[in-house]
């Protein structure tokens, strides 16, 4: 007999107020609570019906799945949100400027929380595959800022979710970082080192309800690799076995971050079959469907993430070997998982994805044109900024060639040149360390940009005269602007 109240998911919804700010588990779909916040979209249809206002402050681990992001968008029931997103009804609410949404580095979410930058938090809503009659929570496929949103919230509620097996207990590393200014070191001295415990402790008598289900997580899967990004992925690997030949990766390798979405997926999975590249270990966020791929023919050995987030087919394989599997990754919290501190004193090879890059190194992982947020800054600035080698890869246009990821400005600016070390698309690789802004436009622009847009890109920064940078503020838009008018940055010139 669970000591806990067990309610329905309207119950559960029925105990939330308008104005409350809740801290959802989640970090991707993956582990994301789903019951309850679908209950909650539904309780403010009815109260928008009756005329009475109902919205509530969201902060996740990071995007979310439908029955959460989706389901609250469309239901208007979105007060503010940070600290990332990929739905596309919460893309458009906060587009359309109905729903407040501050972008944020995935390693301080727990600390501004804790601080109180956030505020008050009324509740903590989680999923997990079991909670004990003492108030021990094991998480199920992703831990995110949930140890901090059970102790910080007034109240929790849990799923528990019978879709994922009980033998995950074990593959959580929960450890919780001391106050400022005791804090000490992180004792992580390597990607597989455990430092915490099993699972999050709480206070039971903050257990509100727990809610029974069996849902899957909402992973959508990857589009296959195409002859672009496997291009990418090769020029990826290319680069670090040179860097390898030359002494400054070390024969065993280094870990490896990778980041989220359709192109990292890809180039992890020509790094863990090139050849050339020893078996490795990732210290890094996400942990996706090529990862899982990797570990079973040996090109990558351990896993610390802080979600897993793999399409479904993977996921029930994982789970019928989970002995093959147990032993290969960790999920941390995002604070460890991401951990600045962590990443520099592991040597870790960051690969992010841009939106767009200027000629200079700085990055967009963001807006689109300046204005419209895709998904948020994640946990790139986390690591790019520790990295002991950060990479940023593109392919060099999108939408058809309409547009050039490579462009004199960005139109926002996530990464700035001081930290972008390394950029790669199909077409080739720029190293910008130990280069002038000058030599960097030119090494951009020569290795990485698209043929169609080279000598539009070169008349750009050549006919600069004097100045560190060659730039020029009245032309920096141009091909924005251009698109902006007709929807296709060809044909641009800087005469
Ligand atoms: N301008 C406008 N749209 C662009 C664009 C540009 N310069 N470059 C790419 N896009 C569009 C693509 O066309 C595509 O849209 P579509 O699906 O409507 O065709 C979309 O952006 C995604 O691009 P895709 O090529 O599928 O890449 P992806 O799935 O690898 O995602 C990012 C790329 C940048 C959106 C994604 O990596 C991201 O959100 N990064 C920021 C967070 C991050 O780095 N997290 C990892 C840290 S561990």
């Amino acid at each position: 007999m669970s000591r806990y109240p067990i309610l329905t998911a309207e119950e559960a919804a029925s105990l939330i107020q308008h104005d409350d700010n809740i801290g959802f588990s989640g970090f991707t779909p993956a582990g994301a609570a789903k019951a309850i916040p679908k209950a909650i979209a539904a309780r403010a249809r009815v109260e928008h019906a009756a005329g009475r206002p109902f919205k509530i402050g969201i902060a996740t681990g990071a995007s979310t799945g439908d029955s959460l992001d989706g389901e609250l968008a469309r239901a208007d029931a979105v007060k503010w949100r940070t600290p990332y997103q990929s739905n596309k009804d919460m893309r458009k609410g906060i587009n359309e400027g109905r729903i407040h949404f501050f972008d944020m580095h995935l390693s301080q979410v727990p600390q501004y929380v804790d601080y109180g930058f956030l505020g008050r938090f009324n509740w903590a809503i989680v999923e997990a595959t079991e909670v004990t009659p003492d108030g021990k929570i094991i998480p199920t496929t992703s831990v995110g800022a949930s140890p901090t949103f059970l102790r910080y919230a007034d109240k929790i509620l849990i799923e528990v979710n019978a879709a994922h097996p009980k033998s995950l207990r074990g593959i959580h590393d929960i450890y919780t970082l001391g106050r400022i200014p005791n804090r000490r070191e992180i004792p992580i001295y390597k990607a597989n080192d455990r430092i915490g415990e099993e699972f999050i402790r709480v206070d039971p008598y903050k257990i509100a309800g727990i809610v029974y289900t069996n849902l899957p997580d909402e992973s959508g899967g990857f589009d296959p690799i195409d002859e672009t990004t496997r291009k990418i992925g090769e020029n990826v690997a290319k680069f670090l076995v040179g860097e390898m030949a030359m002494g400054r990766i070390p024969s065993e390798f280094l870990p490896i971050q990778s980041g989220v979405g359709n192109i990292a997926n890809a180039v992890l999975s020509s790094l863990s079959e090139n050849p050339e590249i020893p078996p490795f270990m990732m210290y890094s966020e996400v942990i996706q469907d090529s990862v899982i791929a990797a570990m079973k023919s040996g090109g990558i050995t351990f896993a610390s993430g802080t979600s897993l987030t793999i399409s479904p087919a993977i996921q029930k394989e994982v789970y019928d070997n989970f002995d093959f599997f147990r032993s290969k990754f960790l999920l941390r919290p995002q604070e460890l998982s991401n951990n600045p501190e962590v990443a520099r004193r592991l040597g870790v090879v960051s690969v992010n994805t841009a939106l767009e890059t200027d000629i200079f190194g700085n990055v967009n992982s963001t807006h689109v044109l300046g204005k419209d947020i895709m998904n948020g800054i994640g946990g790139s600035g986390d690591f790019t900024r520790s990295a002991f080698i950060s990479i940023f890869t593109c392919p060099s246009v999108a939408k058809g060639g309409k547009i050039s990821t490579i462009v004199p400005t960005c139109s926002h600016n996530d990464h700035s040149e001081h930290s972008v070390q390394i950029l790669i698309t199909e077409n080739g690789i720029a190293d910008l360390r130990a280069k002038s802004p000058g030599e960097r436009a030119r090494a951009i622009v020569e290795n990485c940009s698209h043929p169609e847009y080279r000598d539009a890109l070169h008349s750009f920064f050549n006919s600069v005269k004097g100045g560190q940078t060659p730039q020029t503020l009245g032309r920096a838009f141009r091909m924005h602007e251009q698109y902006a008018a007709t929807g296709d940055m060809r044909g641009v010139h800087f005469d």
